[in-house]
């Protein structure tokens, strides 16, 4: 009986371990929709935050004399000029009535989009 208690115990502590696992993985790499979404409580810094995503998924088409689609970002007032038509948000959450962007790439994770978008319902700030 003690052995089959010692068994149930020790394979608990695997599996909670083994979530533990995930939730890091998620807050190293905040790019999968696995574990809790860190970056997008409490302030979102656009230099720190945003910039960095926008970055990687966003600027190599939409800077320079002629941006994609006539679509321009890069800094912030242009990024937040996109922010406030509400293209940024409908175009990286796919949403009717917008080109699906990053363009040909996979879509942004949840936890990228929710940061983004806490971003923008709290006043884009150029913080
Ligand atoms: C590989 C190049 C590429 C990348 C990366 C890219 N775009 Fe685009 N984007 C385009 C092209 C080409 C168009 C014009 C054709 C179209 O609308 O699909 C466009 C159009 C747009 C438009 C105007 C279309 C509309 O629906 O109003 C917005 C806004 C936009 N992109 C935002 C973004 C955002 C935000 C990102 C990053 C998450 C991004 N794009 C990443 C190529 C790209």
């Amino acid at each position: 009986m003690k052995f089959f208690l010692l068994t149930a115990i020790i394979i608990t502590c695997i599996i909670s371990a083994s979530s533990c696992y995930y939730d890091k993985e998620d807050l190293l790499y905040g790019g999968s929709n696995t574990g809790p979404c860190t970056d997008s409580v409490g302030t979102v810094s656009y230099v720190q935050k945003v910039v960095p995503m926008l970055q990687q998924y966003c600027y190599s088409c939409h800077t320079g004399s002629f941006p994609s689609g006539n679509a321009v970002m890069g800094n912030y007032a242009a990024d937040k000029a996109m922010a406030q038509n509400g293209k940024l948000y409908g175009t990286i959450n796919h949403m009717t009535g917008f080109s699906a962007m990053p363009k040909g790439m996979p879509k942004m994770s949840n936890c990228q989009i929710a940061t983004i978008k806490k971003w923008i319902d709290t006043g884009m700030l150029n913080n």
